[in-house]
């Protein structure tokens, strides 16, 4: 059996399905710029022995095709699960240029590499994002796509491009959309670290860690139970074994296909906040801001194409997420401030 490429290894939903293809008796080589995602991570990673596994670690970005070619050269790979992108909407809207220039090329170049070395299997990091505003809810994989802003339209021309590259060069591709990805390794060892952080959960557990700081909640005038915006939180461990599952479907024969991955049930971030605070046993103050350009009111997936063709099921709780997250938060805020102590 070959390895298994993971772009984005190191990033944060990369590196969780790392230890879930690790769990399941795969190698891995990870691939990523570490621009985003960090060596800790890596290292972390490659401590991690379970069954044997192998993880290799390659530095190298996927805009220059001679550095991702090279990895194919260098190592037998079977199959690719594909992170390595940008993420972040409001970013995508005000550079643009940056987001096509590095999902899309990027992303050309790894097909291209993969083609090159006899490569047919790939499972893609989709998103949500690709729908759009909600015609319907809970939203099922027949939903329109239509994307509002540059980062969803990024990731829904490389659904299109992968659906040409099966019909002329016979690549399979599974793409997942994720809905909102929450949580960490429930032994802590990796979780979410971005810097800037944008994501709702750590956000708010980032500020129980300092006094006097309020969380800033944009409107709470939506048509909801509670005013608030209702998401779907899918928790991180769930989701990367989704992706062990869609290789395991790719390499069994399976055609082309695209599942939303999520639980179908909604929290309203008020819900989030309050099991935040629970979990955490401290308060927040909140500071209500008017709402923010873009943000429908509901987004839930329907999951059950995931469950009736691989097998999915997503297990953990909002509170199961929350707890993880906390708990590797814990561990990132004496990781920062350790470093700041030794810069001092
Ligand atoms: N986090 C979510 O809620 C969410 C939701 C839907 C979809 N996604 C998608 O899932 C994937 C992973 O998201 P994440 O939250 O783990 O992001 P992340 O930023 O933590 O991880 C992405 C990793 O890719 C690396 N990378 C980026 N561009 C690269 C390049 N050109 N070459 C090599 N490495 C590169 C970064 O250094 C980083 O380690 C992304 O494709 C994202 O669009 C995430």
């Amino acid at each position: 059996m070959g390895k298994i490429l993971v772009t984005g290894g190191a990033g944060y939903i990369g590196s969780h399905c790392v230890i879930a293809l690790i769990n399941s008796g795969y190698d891995v080589v990870m691939f990523d710029s570490l621009e985003i995602g960090h060596i800790e991570t890596v290292k972390t990673l490659q401590s991690i022995q379970a069954k044997g596994s192998v993880v290799d670690f390659i530095q190298g970005n996927l805009q220059n095709l001679s550095e991702i070619s090279d990895v194919f050269k260098r190592h037998n790979i079977d199959s690719v699960v594909h992170f390595a992108a940008y993420s972040q909407v409001a970013e995508s809207v005000k550079e643009p240029q940056k987001y096509y220039y590095n999902n899309v090329y990027g992303t050309l170049n790894l097909l291209n590499a993969m083609l090159e070395n006899n490569v047919k299997n790939i499972v893609f990091s989709s998103t949500a994002a690709t729908y759009g505003n909600p015609v319907y809810a809970p939203i099922d994989e027949k939903h329109p796509q239509i994307p509002v802003n540059p980062y969803g339209k990024t990731k829904l021309m490389i659904e299109n491009i992968m659906d040409d590259y099966d019909k002329a060069y016979g690549l399979k591709s599974v793409r997942l959309r994720y809905f909102n990805v929450a949580g960490a390794d429930y032994q802590a060892r990796v979780g979410e670290w971005h810097n800037p952080e944008t994501h709702l959960i750590p956000n708010i557990l980032k500020s129980t860690f300092s006094d006097g700081k309020t969380f800033t909640l944009f409107g709470d005038d939506y048509d909801t139970k509670d005013g608030t915006c209702i998401r779907d939180y899918i928790n991180v461990e769930d989701l990367a074994n989704a992706h062990v599952l869609a290789i395991k479907y790719l390499n069994n024969g399976g055609e082309t296909n695209f599942f939303n991955l999520g639980t179908t049930e909604g929290n309203s971030v008020k819900e989030v906040f309050k099991t935040c605070e629970d979990v955490v046993g401290k308060s927040v103050p909140i500071e209500i801001h008017p709402r923010r350009a873009g943000d429908p009111a509901l987004l839930i997936a329907a999951n059950n194409k995931a469950k009736s063709v691989m097998g999915w099921s997503p297990e953990k709780t909002l509170r199961d997420s929350i707890t993880s997250a906390y708990n590797w938060e814990k561990i990132l805020q004496e990781r920062i401030q350790k470093k700041e102590m030794a810069e001092i």
